[in-house]
């Protein structure tokens, strides 16, 4: 502990969850009781038993309640303009989910001024403060056009620096008779565009999106500008997602909905996260992917809300992990793992998700005794203050 920053005492932790092994109970969620840890500036610099913690500039008491890493959201489409609640309902009266409804938030999208779409950015963002999120991904794709998706890039850059380029999300209507030439701009001039605001390339690889090749393509391009794949699969049906993640040593694959166990076997023997976004399966009424499966065969996975306004309008982990554990038969343990340390694994970082010693002090206070109220209370606000860096951002 050096330099000038304060350092800062937090106390009177009833239950920390570290997610370091090394420490606490042994478990991966590395589970201290009556602790404390020690902030030097924007990072962790202790943790242990609260009798053991040694002096501080400042001290903070939390009278008992649990603190847990700041959530990871490593998916989310964070700029558009918009809503949908009428195909939202429809879909409650029966329709299916196409993704055809894409097209009503770019057409919305490209007609908003940027100082709308920050605006919209922003509000999204102070819920997923308020509700312990400290670090997100975003994404572009409600543009389709290599000015406006350069422009979702720039106002997604404003709030984090895991931003993803989506051109390839959906083809636009105006290249219905044309598929390659779409391909072709967003390999070409889009990506030359965007690649400089971006860390991540992404592609949805679905039925009425595009198909394994388009993906391959697409990948292949943004690997050669120096982004990082990730993408979009087997949401909508089984298909080629998973196996070109695979291929491509992808960070991850998002959605997940339909694998078989040849995918499954596929993604652990390349490291891939699977990303699993419970509220677009509550919100499109498909079925919940399979994450005991994936779970057993060692495949690390990462959970998080997939924010949009077609297919999960929805900012809140805690939200997210109360599905994980009810829908998808998650232990409470797991969920919480996946929705920090899983989300830090599929962004590739390992200073997040994480309360080790030189992690980046990110962590959420809950109005509660332990972490398995995340789940056993949904729809209440159990995170009572989000730390993000060492300072109290919400709360
Ligand atoms: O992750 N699946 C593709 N993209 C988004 C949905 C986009 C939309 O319907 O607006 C998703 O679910
Ligand atoms: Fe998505």
């Amino acid at each position: 502990m050096s330099g000038s920053a304060p350092i800062t005492l937090i106390t009177g932790i009833g239950e920390l969850v570290t997610n370091d092994p090394s420490v606490g109970d042994g478990s991966p969620l590395g589970l201290l009781r009556e602790a404390a840890l020690v902030l030097d500036g924007e990072r962790v610099a202790w943790s242990g038993p609260a009798a053991d913690a040694p002096a501080a500039d400042v001290r903070v008491d939390l009278g008992g309640r649990a603190v847990v890493p700041g959530f990871v959201d490593s998916h989310t489409h964070l700029v558009f303009a918009g809503e949908r609640s009428a195909e939202f309902a429809a879909r409650m009266a029966g329709e299916p989910y196409t993704g055809g409804g894409i097209m009503t938030t770019v057409a919305a999208t490209r007609a908003a001024s940027t100082d709308e779409l920050r605006s919209g950015a922003a509000r999204c963002l102070a819920e997923m403060r308020w509700s312990g999120t400290t670090t997100i991904e975003a994404k572009s794709g409600y543009a389709l056009t290599v000015d406006g998706e350069r422009r979702l890039l720039e106002v997604s850059r404003e709030s984090t620096p895991e931003t993803t380029f989506l051109g390839a999300h959906v083809l636009p209507t105006e290249y219905a008779g044309d598929r390659d030439a779409y391909v072709a701009l967003v390999c070409g001039d889009m990506l030359t565009a965007c690649a400089p605001l971006a860390r991540w390339i992404d592609v949805f690889c679905d039925r009425g999106a595009f198909s394994g090749e388009e993906a391959r393509q697409v990948l292949r391009a943004g690997v050669a500008a120096g982004l990082l794949p990730r993408l979009h699969g087997n949401q909508l049906e089984h298909g080629p997602g998973a196996a070109v993640a695979a291929e491509f040593s992808a960070a991850s694959v998002d959605h997940c909905t339909h694998l078989t166990a040849e995918d499954v076997a596929g993604l652990r023997d390349a490291g891939v996260v699977a990303t699993l976004l419970p509220c677009a399966d509550f919100s499109t009424r498909a079925p919940y992917a399979d994450a005991r499966s994936l779970l057993a065969a060692g495949v690390t996975v990462a959970l998080a809300t997939d924010c949009n306004p077609g297919t999960s309008y929805v900012t809140s982990m805690p939200l997210v992990i109360a599905l994980a554990v009810r829908e998808m038969r998650m232990t409470p343990a797991e969920a919480l793992w996946s929705a920090t340390a899983g989300g830090a694994r599929a962004l590739r970082r390992d200073d997040i998700g994480t309360l080790a010693v030189g992690a980046s002090a990110d962590f959420a206070v809950l109005e509660a005794p332990s972490h398995i109220h995340l789940a056993y209370r949904p729809g209440s606000r159990v995170v009572t203050s989000t730390w993000k860096s060492g300072v109290c951002v919400a709360g």
